[in-house]
């Protein structure tokens, strides 16, 4: 008699590189004092550059009160959403819309909120379409408790070489899918993107909403970095600021305190749901997942401060946009072969080592991810994050200066090694 149910085991094998790698490298992280041997991690997404800041601001405003002692509201806590409803509003709405606290759920991370989406849109094996490469964390989150599944509609446009947005790649998608005899049942948007880094307008958006709208798809719409934007970049434009929307109640919004407020320990991520009846349904399975009140209130305290959070988003675009010029400088003075794509918004570089590469070939590429990895520095290969390209890597950037020195030095290293290896 097996240890565990079949569904965990199918739990087990869904868990994604992504996730597998995360977990090992957390065992033995770099940390410039406590272990300056271990390794450097820039593959997990998190910004460290505003930590002084941040753990200040949250030591002055946590105090426990007696309600932090009984259960939370499963969809939230009331005032909480109140404020993240004013928050969206004044920060992402220059029209005067008023978002309404009954359509928002408060989760455990995007992550957890679209594991919830997913069970609340799709029947157990529906698809939905993302456009590749992705966080593929996200094959985890739809699977494992929901049992759907990505279908992958490649960003890079052969004729051109280059990675761009448009419809056709999801009317290819989802031709694709219904020719293996699959429900698609949505499409999942990143706004900014990860790993790219690209903004999307409203010009690039909209046919992929009209298009989802005739084919009655949901669109999942995660705007994690929507406040992770560069300095001097046009603005970012939210989904929840559109003027119109061709299928209102199916377009979700997500976000979370992980990226933008580099919180991402407190596991607290908001949907924006088409209607109120998903919110009410989702509760229900919620109340497995939603954060405590003592963090969602401790949140709030910190959006009520107003003037605290708009230095603090300022602050950390500064440093974001330092940050990044800081280490595409340090990256491609390594070897000019080396090409970094421009990127507007996010927490990593997407690296361009082609022509480093001794054959273009993910076999190939593995092999320079395990000379970056025996060097000590762990940055995501693309084939890891569904690139259709090999060759292609991203690095995350938000990491205290030592932490980025070293890893860049390590990343020399192994560059080195490769090429006397492969001469
Ligand atoms: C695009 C995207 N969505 C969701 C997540 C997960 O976010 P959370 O920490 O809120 O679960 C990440 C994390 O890297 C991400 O990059």
């Amino acid at each position: 008699m097996p240890m565990y149910s079949n569904r965990a085991k199918l739990m087990d094998d869904d868990c994604s590189l992504l996730l597998w790698y995360k977990s090992r490298v957390q065992l033995n992280q770099y940390d410039e004092n406590q272990n300056p041997q271990g390794i450097c991690n820039l593959g997990v997404a998190e910004n460290h550059l505003c930590e002084e800041e941040l753990i200040a601001k949250m030591r002055s405003v946590s105090s426990w009160s007696g309600q932090f002692n009984y259960y939370p509201d499963p969809s939230g806590e009331f005032p909480f959403r109140q404020r993240l409803c004013a928050f969206f509003n004044e920060t992402f709405c220059s029209k005067q819309t008023t978002l309404d606290p009954a359509r928002m759920l408060i989760s455990s991370g995007v992550s957890g909120t679209i594991a919830l989406l997913s069970v609340l849109i799709a029947d157990a094996g529906d698809v939905f379409l993302i456009a590749s490469p992705y966080y593929t964390a996200f094959d985890f989150d739809v699977a494992a408790m929901a049992r759907n599944s990505l279908i992958k509609c490649p960003l890079l446009n052969q004729d051109i070489g280059e990675f761009s947005l448009s419809v056709e790649i999801f009317k290819q998608g989802y031709e694709n899918a219904v020719a293996q005899n699959l429900r698609p049942r949505a499409i999942v948007l990143v706004n900014p993107h990860n790993p790219l880094g690209d903004i999307y307008d409203e010009v690039v958006m909209q046919p992929i909403l009209e298009f989802a709208a005739e084919k009655r798809l949901h669109v999942i719409v995660d705007e994690i970095y929507a406040l992770s934007v560069f300095q001097n970049q046009r603005p970012f434009k939210s989904i929840l600021n559109y003027t119109s929307l061709p299928d209102p109640e199916r377009t979700h919004f997500l976000w979370s305190f992980s990226k933008d407020f580099a919180l991402s320990g407190t596991r607290v991520g908001v949907l924006y749901a088409g209607t109120k009846d998903i919110c009410r349904v989702g509760a229900k399975l919620n109340f497995l997942m939603v954060p405590s009140s003592a963090i969602q209130m401790t949140l709030k305290l910190i959006l009520d401060d107003c003037e605290w959070t708009n230095a603090y988003l300022k602050l950390n675009q500064c440093r974001l946009t330092e940050q990044y010029q800081y280490a595409k400088t340090q990256i491609e003075q390594m070897d000019k072969r080396i090409r970094i794509r421009d990127a507007q918004a996010g927490l990593f570089l997407w690296i361009d080592f082609r022509s480093i590469l001794t054959k273009v070939t993910f076999e190939e590429e593995h092999k320079l991810f395990d000379e970056f990895f025996n060097h000590g520095i762990y940055i995501t290969n693309g084939l890891a994050i569904g690139c259709s390209e090999p060759g292609w890597f991203r690095m995350i950037f938000t990491v205290k200066n030592k932490w980025i020195q070293e890893g860049i030095e390590r990343m020399k290293q192994a560059l080195n090694t490769y090429k006397l290896s492969s001469s």
